[in-house]
């Protein structure tokens, strides 16, 4: 019969489906089948089109790795998470919701690197020039050499990038407005954000130009045009933070050329983010160390020691079901905890309402956090406030034992330099090296934990 003329792409996962459907088959998401032009054949395709292509030359794994080459943007924190800084011919999707501070910080970055001499351009889609101009003179970068452009076609930035010859930078905000004209799909459809990303990451990669796009992401935290714009780039750096705080964090979801552990933290204030290098007094900042049911954590993030407040609070429950709720955590680890605080120490929650929140509107992903969640728990359980001084760090299994938890001698002395005096932490894995007037408490089970509390 006569060959299709096009098919049913689900733009989330890639599945091509025999007929447009509401819900994709093989991921599950919804509205996510587009019609789609069947390309033609790709050249040579079978050994037929052997002759038309050039033999590569197959090389070994050995030999010695080239390191990308990279410039440092000078924002200390933004190097910390990228893994060193830019790399020429890389593109970078810095994700997040609107008004978190996107535009800010890029601006920010481009005027630092204008100001130290490199050649930094900024389109901006959502705001004209004068907004941009007006954000700069409030931020004091107004005398800053960055090239600005507002502008949405695609092909009027593609053209204005072809003549330029020395470009280190190129900044688009956001890749949601661009449309090109050989599409009739509207702006911020997936196939415009799709084809405007891949035709600016070719421009990138011919030209050897550190690129920068802004992605806004849906309240699902879903990047619009999803996983089409995240697979094409090389880095991903998601900025998040919480509307009633003033701390924004900066952490790498995906990164082809460092670690995704590091985060970066700003503060945003009247003038601007603000990096904060030493989180830990920002998120010990506002604390009331007197209140029953609230723990110190001693973290890693990446390489960093972070010390955060965990707060519960644990209440007579007037519902059949009680509530849990998290903030700051995941609501499955808090469930588990709980079980295990049942099942294995004694301690009931039976008719209680259960709320545990991470101080700061930090986000905390360490099973290490566990032993200070377990403790905020029960204090609050018990009306009982923990020494101020105090920390905790460890995981806990199901069966109730604390264990290891890696970088105990990051942690430490990241907590005896705040003022701490004292950690509970687990009797698994080598003894730490003495740390001069701090007392440590090493328990193997979370039972031990119980017992001092409840007491
Ligand atoms: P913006 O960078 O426009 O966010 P995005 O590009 O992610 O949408 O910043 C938005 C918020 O930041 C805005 O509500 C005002 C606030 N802000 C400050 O508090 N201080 C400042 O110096 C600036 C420029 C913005
Ligand atoms: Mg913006």
């Amino acid at each position: 019969g006569k060959p299709a003329k096009s098919q049913f792409v689900c733009q989330t996962c890639g599945t091509v489906a025999a007929r447009w459907a509401g819900k994709c088959a093989a991921c599950g998401d919804w509205n996510s089948i587009v019609e789609e032009a069947i390309a033609a054949a790709p050249p040579g395709s079978g050994m037929a089109g052997a002759s038309k292509g050039k033999a590569l030359v197959l090389e070994s794994l050995s030999g010695a790795p080239e390191e990308a080459p990279r410039f440092l943007t000078g924002m200390a924190e933004l190097d910390r998470v990228t893994g060193g800084g830019l790399v020429p011919g890389s593109v970078l999707l810095i994700a997040g919701e609107p008004g978190i501070g996107k535009s800010t910080l890029l601006l920010q970055l481009t005027a630092a690197l204008a100001s130290a001499g490199r050649r930094a351009l900024y389109f901006s889609g959502e705001e004209a020039s004068a907004q941009v101009r007006l954000r700069a003179q409030r931020l004091g970068l107004a005398d800053a050499p960055v090239a600005l452009a507002a502008e949405t076609s695609l092909s009027n930035i593609l053209a204005t990038l072809h003549n330029e010859r020395a470009a280190d930078l190129v900044v688009i905000d956001s890749i949601q407005t661009l449309w090109s004209d050989a599409l009739e799909a509207a702006p911020g459809s997936v196939s415009q954000v799709r084809a405007s990303t891949q035709s600016l990451v070719r421009y990138a990669k011919q030209a050897g130009v550190a690129l920068l796009l802004v992605g806004h992401v849906t309240k699902e935290g879903q990047i619009a045009g999803p996983k089409a714009v995240e697979h094409v780039v090389d880095t991903v750096l998601s900025f998040e933070g919480d509307r009633g705080h003033s701390y924004r964090i900066l952490r790498a979801t995906k990164n082809r050329f460092g670690a995704t552990d590091e985060i970066g933290v700003f503060e945003m204030a009247g003038s601007g983010l603000r990096e904060v290098a030493n989180p830990s007094e920002l998120f010990l900042g506002e604390r009331d160390s007197s209140a029953p049911g609230t723990a110190v954590f001693a973290g890693m993030e990446g390489t960093r020691p972070i010390l955060v407040e965990i707060q519960a609070l644990v209440a007579p429950s007037g519902l059949g079901t009680p509530r849990r709720a998290v903030v700051g955590w995941e609501q499955s680890r808090l469930a588990m905890l709980i079980a295990v605080l049942e099942a294995r120490c004694g301690v009931s929650f039976a008719n209680h309402d259960v709320y545990l929140n991470v101080a700061g509107g930090l986000r905390i992903v360490e099973p290490a956090a566990d032993l200070a969640a377990a403790a905020a728990l029960i204090g609050s359980l018990a009306g009982r406030a923990l020494d101020p001084k105090e920390i905790h760090f460890g995981e806990i299994s199901l069966s109730g034992a604390v264990r290891a938890a890696p970088h105990t001698a990051a942690r430490l002395k990241e907590a005896a330099k705040l003022g701490f005096t004292s950690a509970v932490m687990p009797a698994a894995g080598e003894a730490p090296a003495k740390v001069a007037r701090f007392k440590l408490r090493r328990i193997p089970h979370l039972k031990a934990l119980a017992e001092d509390l409840s007491t």
